[in-house]
Formats: structure tokens, C-alpha cells, sequence
């Protein structure tokens, strides 16, 4: 694992020139989309606090579903043991500056920490988590992407019939309704836009 502040360091050297919002507005535009598809980001202490709390397996697979410019994705890849960390993004835009940053990342930091990275994997993927495998997942976060409640449902069910037992889930602003998730509590955060829940989870 690399030293934290190192991390944080190299993290803002990829993200300090990244207007993600503005990379989002842009990405929905040329998407035609109007409604929906909000973006919104998680600082680095947050996310650092987050995941001591949940405490997922070591060595194991991480999703951020509605991964935006990959911040979360890049994050854990650098400060914590994950075998894999993986993002899915519908909008094209976002994926693709999240791709551009990866691309940064492999060319001007991974050379200087590659004992420290070993063979642990990165990926990025453009389409909507709907059609995403995610058997192999161990901890899995879910930043607010669905307002609606109807597809939020759709998702808690995909989870139920493809999670293994013991996989974690991180949902931000709204927890998970369905009784067959035990909870592992809540603690509030401060997000992008101010304060809010995160609600543990496991299968
Ligand atoms: C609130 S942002 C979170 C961004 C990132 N996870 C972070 O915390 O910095 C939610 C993201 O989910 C994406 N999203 C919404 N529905 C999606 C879907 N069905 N499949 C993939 N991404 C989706 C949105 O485009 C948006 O970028």
C-alpha cells in the first residue's frame, strides 16, 4: 500500500486541473439529456474515512457505479489493497476524461510506484451498470447516481440475484429499502455539495 500522503499527492496532481461538474454539463449536452444524470463528487478524506468504515476484504474487487471522471476509481487504486478497482459511466464525456486522466496516471505515476501498485488492476468502463457484471464485486459504492426510485429498486433487485454473500455496498443520500440487505449502520459525510448520509450495507 503506498503511504497516504504520497497518495493524496499524486491524486491531486490528476484531478487539481479537473472541473468535473463542468465535464459532466458538457457530457450531458452532447448526450441530449436534460434530466437526470447528476454529478456530484466525493473529497479524498471522505472517501478514505468511508472505506476505513466499511472495511472491505483485502485483496479484493472494487465497483464504483457512476463513476464520473474516476475519481473514486483512481483513489482507491492508489491508497487502498484492492485486487481490482473498477468504474462504470454511462455519459461518454465523463468517461472518457476519466480515461484521459487513467492514461496520465499510467504514463507519470505508476512508473514511480509500480513496487507499490504490483500487479493490482484498474478499469474503466462507458455503459450503464444495468448490463455490468458484477459477480466478482466485494465492495461496491453507489453515489446517488438514480433519483428515481423505481429504477433505484431495479438496481437493489440486480444486486440480489448477482452479489455473493458478504459483499459490502456503500450507498450515498438514500439507503437501500430492501429488508434482505443487513445494514451495518450510517454516518454522515461531507460530500461536493455539503453534508450527507452514507449507509453500509453487506449481502
Ligand atoms: C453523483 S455522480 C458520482 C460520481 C463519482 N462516483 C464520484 O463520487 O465522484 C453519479 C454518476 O452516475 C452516473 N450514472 C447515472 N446512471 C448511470 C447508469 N445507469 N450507469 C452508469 N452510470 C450512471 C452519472 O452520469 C454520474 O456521473
Amino acid at each position: 500500500m503506498l503511504d497516504p500522503t504520497l497518495a493524496e499527492k499524486y491524486f491531486d496532481q490528476l484531478y487539481k486541473d479537473v472541473n468535473g461538474y463542468g465535464v459532466s454539463n458538457q457530457a450531458r449536452t452532447e448526450a441530449g439529456i436534460t434530466e437526470g444524470l447528476l454529478y456530484g463528487e466525493l473529497p479524498f478524506a471522505t472517501w478514505k474515512a468511508i472505506v476505513m468504515r466499511a472495511n472491505p476484504k483485502h485483496d479484493g474487487v472494487f465497483f464504483d457505479l457512476g463513476s464520473g471522471t474516476g475519481r473514486v476509481v483512481l483513489q482507491s487504486h492508489l491508497l487502498f489493497n484492492f485486487q481490482k478497482s473498477v468504474g462504470v459511466e454511462l455519459l461518454a464525456g465523463l468517461h472518457d476524461k476519466a480515461c484521459d486522466i487513467a492514461e496520465k496516471f499510467a504514463e507519470e505515476i505508476e512508473p514511480l510506484i509500480r513496487k507499490e501498485i504490483g500487479d493490482r488492476e484498474l478499469h474503466l468502463f462507458n455503459e450503464s451498470f444495468f448490463e455490468t457484471d458484477l459477480r466478482e464485486a466485494d465492495l461496491i459504492l453507489l453515489n446517488h447516481p438514480l433519483k428515481d426510485r423505481d429504477l433505484f429498486a431495479k438496481l437493489e433487485q440486480k444486486f440480489l440475484t448477482q452479489l455473493k454473500p458478504g459483499t459490502k455496498i456503500i450507498t450515498i443520500i438514500r439507503a437501500l429499502a430492501d429488508p434482505r440487505f443487513k445494514s451495518l449502520g450510517s454516518e454522515k459525510y461531507t460530500f461536493s455539495w455539503g453534508e450527507s448520509t452514507a449507509y453500509f450495507f453487506e449481502v
